[in-house]
Formats: C-alpha cells, structure tokens, sequence
C-alpha cells in the first residue's frame, strides 16, 4: 500500500521506497501540502506548516493574523482571494469573478494508475491512484485531484480536472497541472535551454524573490526550453542532496515558474502556458490538465535521473517497441538530402545490410514532387517518378537487400505549393484579414478539427498500408504562429493551442494502436519535442539534428537528466559534420551514438572499406553492449559543461546489481602536456573486486567509486575510449 489516510490527523500520505508526500485537509477545509521529501515513518507534519502573519496577506475574518492563503502551502493553489504568490487556477466564474475556493469534500483510493481521457501518461496496474474532490465553496465546481504513485521508481503524478456542475460555462485563465510548496532553504532551478541543433544545454539558476520560468508558447515544447526541471538544494550535485524533479507530460505550450515569497519560502508551479490560453468549460463538462511526474531524491540528481528513466521505460513508453530490440537503422538525410531516386536508395541499402544494418528509413523528399522544401507537405502520395517506381516496389527492393524499410512523414505541415492547400486554405492555421507568416516556406495544420486530422489519418493509412513500412519518422519543422481556427467563434480562439494538442494526441494514438508493428521515432527539427508527451506515443526521438559528436555530448547529456538513452535518437554521421564542419575519429562517433539508438546517417557507398570495416565492428560491439547500455542505470560522471575542471565527457551504464558497468569517455578539447585525469565510477559493489577491460590488475569496487581510475591519454583530435568492467 503506498497511500494511507489518516482520518484523525485528516492527512492523506503517499510512499513510495524513499520519499514521503503528505497532504492534510486543515481547519478551513483548505487540502495543503504538508510535506515532500525523504521516506519517514508516519508523522502527521503539519506542525511544520507555515500558515501566516502580518504582512499585508489577507485572512479570514475569525482567525486574525495567524492564518492566510498567502502563506499556506496549497494543492491547488488559486487566485483572487488573497494568494499573491504564483499559482495554478485562474478561473473566471460566470458572474465576472476570478475566484475560486476550493473546499475538501471527499477522497477515494483506486488501484492501478489512472488515466487521463486524450491526454498521454504514466500508466500501470502496479501504480496506486488517490483522487481528492475539493469543491469551491459558493459554485457547483469540482476540482479533483488525481495523484498517482509508482512505489519503485520514486515518482509520483499529479493532474487536476475540473467538473463545471453549475448551469453556466466559465472560463479557465490559467489551468496549471501542480503547484510545489517548499517550506525553507534555498534552491536553485536546473533547466534545460537551447535553439535548433542545440538542445538541453544544462543551465542552473538561483531561486530569488523574482521569478524564475522556462515556458514555450510556441505551439511545441520546443528546442529553446524543456518541460523538466529539477528543484534542488543549493549545494547540491550528481550524489548529494535534495532535488525535485518536475516533467509535464504533454509536448505543447508549457510554463514552470519559481519563486521564493514573502517568507522566504519556496514555490512552483507547472502546468500549460496561460499566454494566449482561456478554456471554456460549459454545464456539465469537463476540463483536464495534463499531467505532472515528480520525482523525489535526496541523493542528488543521479538517483533522480534513474527514477525518470525507469519509469519513462516501464511506465510511460508503450507498444511493441517498449522492450523489443531497436533495428540499427541507416537514414538518408544527410547522406542525400532532396537529391535521391530509388536506384541510390537501393545501393546504400545493399551497402548498409551487408555491414549488419538491419533498418532502411528514405528521408524527406519521397512524395508529392518535393525536391527542396518549398513544395507538397499535405500531399501524401509517392512520387513514383522519383522512385522509380511504387512505394511497394521500393519497400520490396529494400526488402530484397535484406533490411526493413522506413519512411518520413510531417503530418502536421502543410505547404502552399501542394494539392491539399489548393483545395482547403481554410486548413492551415490564419488569423482572418492577416497574413500567416511561414516558416521553412510552410504552414500549420489546424489540428484543433477533427475533419483536418481525418485527412491527414486517411492519407497517411493509405501511404502505410500500400507497402511493407516497418518504422515511420514523425517530424515537425516550424512552430506555431498565427493561431486561428476558422471553425471556432471569437471567444473560443484561447482554446485552440490545447486543442491543437488534443488533435494531435488522438491521431497518434489511432495511427499508432492501428499500426502496431511499426516502429515510430518523434522528431521535430531534431529535438525540438522532446519531452514525455511523445514518448507515450513513439519511444524513440531524434535528439537532435547536429550529429556532430563532440556536441553531441552536451546535448546528450542535458538530455539524460529526465529521459533514458534508450529514447534518445543517436547517429554516426560523415565527416566533417554538416553542422559543425569538424573531424572527429569514426570511433569517436561510435561511442558517442552507441548511448542512444545507435544508427547511421552517412552515405554508405562513399565510406572506404576501412571504414565500413569499423562501422561493422561497431554494429557488432553495441549489440554486444546493448542491453547493459539500454537497461543499465545510468549516471553522469564528467560534465561537458563544467570546461574549467575537465577536458573530458564521461558517462556510464551499470548493471542493477552492480555485477558490470560500461564508461564511455571522450576527450573534447586539446592541450598540450595537461595534466592526467581520473574518473570516479558510480553503481559498483564496494566490495567485489573487477577488472577493467579485462585487465590483469583488480580494482576494488569501493576504489573505484572513491579514487577512480585514470583516463587513457590518446594522442588524436577528440579520443575516446569505452572502459567495460566486470568482476573479478
Ligand atoms: C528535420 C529533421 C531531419 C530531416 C529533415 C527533413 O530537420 O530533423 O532529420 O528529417 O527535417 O526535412
């Protein structure tokens, strides 16, 4: 059992192995959070509570000075009635008001995790649900509170829907999905920032009386910030420390907003952006945010990084890829860009099988007579000049070479060259009298209707039903602007944002659940969606479309703080890097991708025999290590970031158990006679001894973990070496 109620001390606490979430209905019926940490026997903490003062905070009329929704630490934090801090509900009553006094009135506990009808989220029968119903205090307006907690991996999920059983609609200005109450310390908020072909650049910023808030409103969670953030203890690191983790699971526009108030006391919210948001719920309808995973740790962010992971894997990712071996796969992108036929596609195909690459995916560029990027998105049907031939025929020449066969869709886009838009202009996005800007030369799918995304789910199915398609890339390349749905009056427009993302959602979930076999990869721009909205739905993800593998590091590795390798896309590519222009040693690229996907993204005819040769190897060493690289824990043991104290990247896999561990290392920079450099392994026994690739000379595991082990020194450009250990 991992929720107790305890009805004398009217608290609700949530377990999990290590941490302890506890709520408690106080005197005014207000659900306040009481505490969030580290696992303690059962105590009721409200004593702990901080409820008010002075100070110009408001409070009610009977209980003076001591009490004011100002102070108190609240589960659904609302304003207009005397919370000044952040918060997470705006609501505007039909009678002009904005206020909300959410009241306790009941709670249940359900087995198995909850759901969220057209909204992605963590799933599973091991998972427990409490539900807490709070009603405003002068409207039929029910807020429930929906909490789910998975024991094991430490995670706990919240999100929140609200019943209008009044007879009149009200509108909601802001719907944030969790509100984080600390009471003391001092924080800082780790981010993850970035810009196309550079993504989740780790940043770290105090928590001060201003606020602090990474957000998108861009219509996708974005490349410039990601909807994860860890709150932690100012001090603390990978292995010491409290840190809170936040993840949105949704992939639109988002906001997390920090601050510390009055009292020195710290809060977040969470939850979708409020710019250009305001939902109307009617008599008798619903509305429901998406949903927030916690996750606690008081071990610092490796531990925290592992929680996400596991249940990222086990709890979030589904279908028949969740577990399955991912195919080596080999992409013609950056190998062919627009300028292919089928005979090229062939080639590289027989090439890539005969070195072990089990995957075919044709890039952009097959369709509608699309040869650059100003033509045909909307227009799904193959250029059969270009591939000379059917769909079919090239699916079955792929086929014939030994490898399966993908393909590259955008759904989501449509260009003003294309058939679709000549017949329906009302389906991309316009704001009526303006005009829509574009952006890589193309506009977007109002998927906010239902008969948009039934064109788009028909023409897809008829693509991937009229040839053998095992994998299907899902890409997105521009953001949102000039939102406008022509279908919906005036004052509907604040919903279209999220409507766009229901849209979406659910045409995921029909190509998916109707396409069972094959495999999809997210992509938008590269990593521009990255985040655990997509995962439920495609378990892998293009992070990024630099393939450069010295950048590669940092945007792996900001990466990995929430979500596993296992989802992250990583490909060797040619050198020089399209993006980078710079030489890195083939090896190097190897190692780098092999923490991810693995794949190819090269053209395989040009590479040397020498360099197949390697390539080959290197399929043959990553199926060696792949479930140990896939299901491992995962730490982070040398930051890109941190260039004054190391010239090295290091990360590492190990096995639960601690039985065998791989550490990658990569030099990133040169400089002459620098002085040597160890790197501390995490996960090990501390007393079982283990050989390092094979070595004669045993370590002692808690010498590893403690001392470490010195880097290898290779005289080249950017080495790199994989370290295996194993025991003794
Ligand atoms: C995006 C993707 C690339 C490629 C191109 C095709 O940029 O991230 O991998 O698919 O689109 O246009």
């Amino acid at each position: 059992m991992a929720i107790f109620e305890n009805k004398q001390d009217k608290t609700f606490t949530l377990y999990t192995d290590n941490t302890m979430y506890q709520m408690r209905v106080d005197r005014y019926g207000v659900l306040q959070n009481a505490y969030y940490g580290k696992r303690m026997e059962y105590t009721d903490m409200s004593y702990a509570v901080y409820e008010g003062n002075t100070c110009f905070s408001p409070n009610p009329l009977d209980l003076g000075y001591s009490y004011s929704n100002n102070h108190v630490p609240q589960e659904l934090s609302v304003c207009g009635v005397g919370d000044f801090r952040i918060n997470a509900l705006a609501l505007r009553n039909a009678d002009g008001s904005l206020a909300a006094d959410p009241k306790f009135l009941s709670a249940e506990i359900i087995k198995g995790k909850y759901s969220i009808p057209g909204l992605p989220a963590f799933y599973g029968e091991e998972g427990e649900t409490l539900v807490i119903t709070l009603k405003d205090k002068l409207y039929d307006i029910y807020f429930h509170l929906y909490y789910g907690v998975f024991e094991k991996y430490d995670l706990i999920t919240k999100a929140v829907r609200i019943e209008n059983k009044t007879d009149k609609e009200i509108k909601l200005e802001r719907a944030l999905s969790a509100t984080l109450d600390l009471p003391n310390g001092r924080y800082d908020m780790i981010s993850f920032y970035g810009r196309h072909a550079r993504e989740r650049m780790y940043e770290r910023t105090h928590i001060k009386h201003s606020k602090v808030t990474v957000s998108s409103v861009r219509g996708a969670s974005s490349h410039m910030e990601n909807p994860f953030v860890i709150i932690a203890d100012k001090n603390a690191n990978e292995e010491y420390g409290n840190a809170w983790g936040m993840a949105l699971v949704y992939s639109g526009n988002f906001e997390i907003t920090a601050e510390m108030d009055l009292m020195d006391k710290t809060r977040a919210v969470i939850g979708i952006n409020s710019e250009n948001f305001n939902y109307g719920v009617g008599p008798g309808e619903t509305f429901c945010t998406p949903e927030v995973a916690f996750v606690y740790s008081g071990e610092g962010f490796g531990k925290l990084s592992n929680c996400y992971h596991k249940a990222i894997r086990n709890n979030l990712c589904r279908g028949e890829y969740k577990y399955a071996e991912r195919p080596v796969l080999i992409n013609n992108w950056e190998a062919t860009y627009f300028n292919f036929n089928a005979d090229k596609l062939v080639s590289m195909a027989k090439d890539a099988a005969e070195i072990g690459v089990e995957l075919f995916v044709m890039d952009d560029g097959w369709f509608g007579h699309r040869n650059d990027d100003t033509t045909s998105l909307g227009d799904w049907f193959p250029n059969e000049e270009k591939l000379q031939g059917t769909l079919k025929s090239l699916a079955e020449r792929i086929n014939n070479e030994g490898m399966r066969f993908g393909i590259w869709f955008e759904p989501e886009c449509i260009s003003a060259e294309s058939k679709l838009y000549s017949e329906h202009p009302d389906y991309a996005f316009k704001i009526p009298g303006r005009e829509a800007q574009v952006s890589r030369n193309q506009y977007i799918l109002d998927y906010s209707r239902k008969e948009v995304c039934d064109n788009i789910y028909e023409q897809l199915c008829k693509v991937l039903e009229s040839a053998n398609i095992s994998y299907v890339k899902w890409d997105f390349n521009r953001h949102i602007s000039d939102l406008y749905s022509v279908v919906l009056p005036p004052e509907r427009q604040g919903e279209v944002y999220h409507r766009y993302m229901l849209g979406l959602y659910d045409l995921l979930e029909r190509i998916t659940s109707k396409f069972p076999h094959i495999l999809f990869e997210s992509c938008s721009g590269g990593g521009g969606r990255f985040d655990c909205g997509m995962l439920y739905y495609m378990p892998q993800v293009w992070t990024s479309d630099n393939s450069d593998a010295i950048d590669r590091l940092k945007i792996q590795y900001g990466t990995s703080f929430a979500y596993p390798v296992r989802t992250m896309g990583a490909h060797v590519s040619v050198c020089p890097n399209h993006q980078t222009a710079r030489v890195t040693p083939l090896k190097t690229r190897g190692n780098v991708a092999y923490f991810g996907t693995y794949g190819l993204e090269l053209d395989i005819t040009r590479m040397t025999d020498e360099e197949k040769t390697e390539i080959k190897r290197q399929i043959k060493e990553f199926k060696k290590y792949y479930d140990l690289i896939q299901y491992g824990d995962y730490y982070r043991l040398i930051s890109p970031f941190n260039v004054e104290e190391s010239l090295y990247c290091a990360w590492e896999t190990v096995r639960e158990d601690g039985s065998e561990a791989l550490v990658c290392a990569v030099r990133y920079d040169s400089d002459a006679n620098s002085a040597p450099e160890t790197v501390k392994v995490r996960g090990l026994c501390p007393d079982k001894l283990y050989r390092i690739n094979g070595s004669e000379q045993k370590y002692l595991g808690s010498a590893l973990m403690n001392i470490g082990f010195r880097l290898a020194y290779d005289f080249v450009s950017y080495p790199s070496r994989l370290y295996h250990i194993t025991l003794a």
